[in-house]
């Protein structure tokens, strides 16, 4: 899908169709002129409602307001409702709120991420029919805007949109086709592409840096685990970031077996991982003036004669020892490892981790929602807040003293799942803060996207599968440490 943009308005471009968002119904604005028609068809405009005008060819969608987590969806859906139709070129005139382009790169990006569909399995290929989608800086409210800015606006939103539905194909794939040493491939390919730098750990190296409780998640598994290491250096960054990723690429639950219905999706448990690797590559591609690393635990968590067990006790790099009770939160150990690795390489501003990591916290707060968690309140709620600003759902969860202790041990430094049944996306965020240094203690927030990572129906901008999910924050929030002047 390619992009134009254009300053001669919608009316005289010449496409197959017009896109057309309404957002207030009962606007007497010129987009609206087939009023009639769409009374008629029974549009009321709602939130992702769609109608095609045939013979018009115009199609309308709805959104609730102006603003970007109504206008993403509504470009999403509006993109979908030209599936299996012959419309290959698309019109479209500028949407903004009071002139600013947030919301231009959100239709871009809902466009993009709407006509989404994974078909590597399916032998007959469904292929979104649009090509080619000019836009007009015609705005909505006959506002003038920036050309200047506007290209950006699409610029980006192709670019994180873009790494959004690679991330998601990674994800997508299954677990015989995307284990360790090919997610590494994965990682590497992208350097390649890109310009960044990707060092690969195998077992080798993993056991020469002392990484124990990784290498025992993975030592049932055919597949050797592998730690990625993609970076990107600029001159003259104004800060570091250091992003880690759990790359479950299969979570069978190991000894501790997860029942059938809990073990399908679990291709899934690569997500955090793999977002990682889809963020890596929109930064590179923005080209921003901020150092960033990402990390990436690869491992396949399976079952056999070799599988580490619930007794066992594991010693992490940073010298603690792990009473394992459940080989079911694997995450965990895998990230304990990662994070020390990643800390030692990296002295950053910032640290983040991504995973799948507890079934708990999408009972707690949903399938749409991450759980953000940090020792810093400033830090997690600034992670919160450009998350929605990227179009992605995130909450608060506090960590606290009581469930802290309920992963006490009694013969080693800690126990790998807690004591109690509640809580257990806390308790998991607080199982990572022991591996946390010091010097980092304040910079670190784990996101917990377990929930929105993959869900079996389409939402929003998202299709059923893999959503990306820790994609779009983490590019917008190092976007903003790239804006700030306060960072020299
Ligand atoms: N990968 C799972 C968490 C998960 C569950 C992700 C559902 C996505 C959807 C993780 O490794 C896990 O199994 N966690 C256990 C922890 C428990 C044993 C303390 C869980 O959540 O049940
Ligand atoms: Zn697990
Ligand atoms: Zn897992």
């Amino acid at each position: 899908m390619n992009f134009e943009l254009t300053a001669l308005p919608v009316a005289d471009l010449s496409s197959d169709v017009e896109i057309i968002i309404v957002v207030d119904k009962d606007t007497k604005h010129r987009f609206v002129q087939d009023k009639k028609l769409l009374k008629k068809a029974g549009f009321e405009a709602g939130q992702d409602e769609t109608c095609l005008l045939l013979e018009k060819n115009r199609l309308y969608v709805g959104a609730e307001s102006l603003t970007s987590s109504s206008i993403r969806p509504a470009a999403a859906s509006a993109i979908k409702a030209l599936q299996g139709t012959q419309y290959r070129s698309i019109k479209v005139a500028t949407y903004t709120n009071k002139g600013c382009t947030y919301t231009l790169r959100a239709m871009i990006e809902g466009f993009i991420l709407g006509a989404y569909s994974f078909q590597t399995y399916k032998s007959k290929k469904k292929k979104n029919p649009v090509k080619h989608i000019t836009v007009s800086l015609e705005e909505y409210s006959e506002l003038e805007i920036d050309i200047e800015k506007a290209s950006e606006a699409i610029h980006k939103a192709q670019i994180t949109a873009d790494a959004t539905n690679f991330t998601r194909d990674i994800v997508n794939t299954t677990p015989d086709d995307c284990y360790p040493e090919v997610l590494a491939g994965i990682a590497e390919g992208m350097a390649d592409d890109t310009g960044l730098v990707c060092n690969v750990l195998k077992p080798k190296e993993l056991r020469k840096e002392k990484m124990e409780t990784l290498l025992a998640v993975a030592r049932a598994s055919r597949h050797a685990p592998r730690v990625i290491h993609l970076t990107h250096k600029p001159k003259n960054p104004k800060c570091v970031v250091t992003l880690v990723g759990k790359g479950l690429t299969y979570d069978s639950g190991g000894l501790s077996l997860k029942p059938a219905d809990f073990m399908v999706t679990m291709k899934a448990d690569k997500s955090g991982g793999s977002a990682v690797i889809g963020v890596m590559k929109a930064i590179a591609e923005m080209d921003l003036p901020v150092e960033v690393h990402g990390f990436i635990g690869a491992v396949e968590n399976m079952i056999g004669g070799d599988a580490y067990k619930p007794d066992d006790v594991l010693v992490a790099k940073n010298g603690k020892t792990i009473e394992v009770r459940n080989t079911d939160a694997e995450g965990r150990l895998v990230l304990a490892d990662t994070l020390c690795y990643a800390q030692q390489e990296v002295k950053a501003d910032y640290l983040f981790d991504l995973a799948t990591l507890t079934g708990a916290c999408v009972v707690g707060v949903g399938n749409y929602t991450s759980g953000v968690m940090s020792n810093s309140e400033e830090l997690r709620s600034l992670v919160v807040k450009e998350a929605k600003n990227a179009g992605e759902l995130a909450t608060g969860l506090d960590f606290n003293r009581y469930l802290k202790k309920t992963l006490k041990s009694e013969v080693a430094d800690i126990c790998n799942i807690s004591n109690t049944r509640y809580g257990g996306a806390i308790t998991a965020g607080q199982f990572l803060s022991e591996f946390i240094d010091e010097d980092h203690a304040d910079k670190w927030a784990h996101i917990d996207i377990a929930g929105p990572a993959f869900v079996e129906h389409a939402w929003g901008e998202n299709p059923s599968g893999a959503s990306g999910a820790g994609v779009r924050m983490m590019v917008k929030f190092i976007e903003t440490l790239a804006e700030d002047e306060s960072h020299q």
